[in-house]
């Protein structure tokens, strides 16, 4: 599939975007862990998030479909079926690494494997908190890759853990693990990564002690049965925000979207950019923020996107280095030297396909220098099959002159079914 863009008229729209690709996961996961049936309204029905389901239906785990958009998963009490095949993640990470944690605490082997990005990805990071745990996990790829064979151990003993990347989905691994362990699992990051795993494993009953970075769970209280919200996803809504914060003019609003600080980073940056906006809180109590974001569209300038603040706008980056194209000025991205392991290796390629478009970038081993305000042009661009690559750029197609082709684009639906629709119509002009 490709997706074809051109330049887009002044953007005034009112839109919701998906459900949460992170919580999502999540939600089914300790969903699956309970003691009883769980309602997950609004859960993510891309490809990354359904492969989740599938790989917990493997284990024995029965999710029901309302097709109403609400799957009801009833939990297994934390302990799975063996599965009679691989378990398939797909293009999905997160479901990779967080489902190896809650493995290594079963009494089974498994052996869990990727679509071709993600058996290129590093599981080292897993892996070497978890056989201090105790398990025992191969890989079969080269350089630490999928796939990963897992020889799960009933006792698992818990640990300190220092975190070496500042990764939440090693977190969470650690953490699921650690709740099927035996004793403490303390965690501690370098810097804060999005808390999703420590919000639900609350929300779903299961004390925690946070203390600054260290995040500590003790093993074998299980996860309480209930139904779960998810709200849309500040990342999806990302590719919508740039497009308007960098249309002098533009004016969106945001609806039922998440609003977890550690996951608007993005809008500390386009704020930074000249972007005017309103975030607003709707929710009130434990669990996940929800609310609205309105945005007014501005001549934006460059900004430096590094340090702490990386982690909080990990998947952000491609479309806010296009946002650095459009502003004046200089953008400069650092310390993001992970986007090279993501589903592409992002800095190489944002680098590339913004040359192509005309735009003026350095490419640097852990970020990149753009200096911004060329025109674009159009120009055809694959995805390397990364739905954010695919995005990024069908945005940057929004403000280039002549055509923009994005080839191998059927990957959005890893994180956002819809999106080239929600385009066509932000093309039309009814957004
Ligand atoms: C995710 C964490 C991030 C992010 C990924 C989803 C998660 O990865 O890039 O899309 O759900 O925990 P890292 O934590 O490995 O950086």
């Amino acid at each position: 599939m490709e997706i074809r863009v051109h330049r887009a008229p002044q953007i005034t729209a009112d839109i919701t975007v998906p459900g949460d690709k992170s919580m999502s996961h999540r939600a089914a996961m300790l969903a699956a862990l309970s003691d009883g049936p769980c309602r997950l309204r609004n859960y993510l029905r891309g490809e990354d998030c359904l492969g989740t389901l599938r790989v917990l239906r493997q284990l024995g785990v029965a999710i029901d479909d309302d097709g109403n958009g609400e799957f009801v998963v009833h939990g297994v009490r934390g302990r799975f079926a063996a599965p009679d095949t691989d378990l398939d993640c797909g293009n999905s990470g997160t479901t990779m690494r967080l489902m190896s944690g809650l493995l290594a605490a079963q009494s089974f082997r498994s052996r869990l494997t990727g679509d071709e990005s993600l058996s290129r990805r590093p599981m080292r990071r897993v892996m070497d908190p978890l056989a201090l745990m105790g398990a025992n996990l191969e890989t079969e790829g080269a350089g630490d890759c999928p796939p990963l064979v897992i020889n799960g151990s009933e006792s698992l003993r818990g640990i300190e853990y220092r975190l070496p990347v500042a990764s939440a989905q090693v977190k969470s691994c650690v953490l699921l693990a650690g709740l099927l362990a035996q004793g403490k699992t303390t965690v501690v990051q370098p810097v804060p990564t999005r808390d999703h795993t420590e919000r639900m494993l609350e929300f779903f009953g299961v004390p925690l002690e946070r203390s600054g970075e260290r995040i500590s769970v003790t093993g074998g209280l299980l996860p309480i049965a209930r139904d779960f919200s998810v709200p849309g996803d500040i990342s999806s809504a990302a590719f919508w925000l740039v497009a308007a914060a960098a249309q002098p003019g533009a004016n969106l609003v945001v609806r039922d979207i998440g609003l977890n600080p550690t996951r608007t980073g993005l809008l500390a940056v386009l704020l930074r950019m000249g972007a005017r906006l309103k975030e607003e809180n709707q929710t009130k109590g434990p669990g996940e923020p929800c609310g609205k974001i309105e945005i007014l569209g501005a001549e934006l300038r460059g900004t430096t996107i590094a340090g702490r603040e990386i982690p909080n706008v990990i998947d952000e980056i491609p479309v806010l280095a296009v946002a650095g194209a459009l502003a004046r000025g200089t953008t400069i991205i650092r310390d993001a030297a992970e986007l090279r392991v993501k589903e592409s290796d992002r800095l190489a390629v944002v680098a590339h396909h913004l040359t192509a478009m005309g735009a003026d970038v350095e490419e640097q081993p852990d970020g990149m220098i753009i200096r911004g305000g060329r025109p674009l042009r159009g120009a055809r661009l694959t995805s390397h099959g990364d739905h954010r690559i695919a995005m990024a750029f069908a945005i940057a197609g929004l403000f280039a002159e002549g055509e923009t082709v994005i080839e191998n684009a059927s990957c959005v639906e890893t994180s956002y079914p819809g999106f080239a629709t929600q385009l066509e119509q932000m093309m039309e002009g009814n957004g």
